[in-house]
């Protein structure tokens, strides 16, 4: 399990100063994606059209280029506001398979300064049920700090 306490504080050291968005968020993932065995595919889609996400910074294996809103985990949280966490991505309907070792995920809606969504956090697991609500509310706040700039 992440030391999330320890992790939030060194993501604040890294992008302290840094007003680059893509910047952040390459450094986020980063962070994350070295920090737990579990974490198998981590990366952001951003809002780059009214309800489309296209591919940002991340680590693993390709991903899918551009995922409509309509579309996918990574489609429920954007269009929701809400985090998804998957057990079973089988049985998830309309879960967009990048990599069929996936077993389960969690999509982090990522609020601008303005409320508005402007991205999602997902990070894929080959592990069955590997994230929880304690992972969900980590990983929650360190979006919230990193990209409601509160540092
Ligand atoms: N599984 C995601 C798509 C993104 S990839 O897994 C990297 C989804 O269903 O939205």
């Amino acid at each position: 399990m992440t030391d999330y306490t320890a992790l939030s504080a060194r993501i604040d050291a890294l992008v302290e100063g840094i007003d680059d968005e893509i910047a952040r968020m390459a450094t986020v993932v980063c962070e994350l994606h070295h920090s737990d065995a579990r974490f198998h595919w981590t990366g952001f889609y951003r809002v780059t059209a009214p309800d489309l996400l296209t591919i940002g910074p991340y680590q693993g294996t390709h991903g899918c280029l551009v995922i409509p809103f309509a579309r996918g985990v990574c489609g429920v949280a954007a269009r929701t506001g809400q985090t998804q966490v998957v057990d079973d991505v089988e049985d998830f309907p309309g879960h967009i398979a990048c990599s069929s070792s996936t077993k389960s995920e969690i999509v982090v809606p990522v609020f601008g300064m303005d409320g508005a969504v402007m991205a999602v956090l997902d990070i894929d697991s080959d592990d069955p049920a590997a994230f929880d609500t304690a992972d969900a509310r980590a990983l929650e706040a360190i979006c919230a700090r990193v990209f409601g700039r509160t540092i």
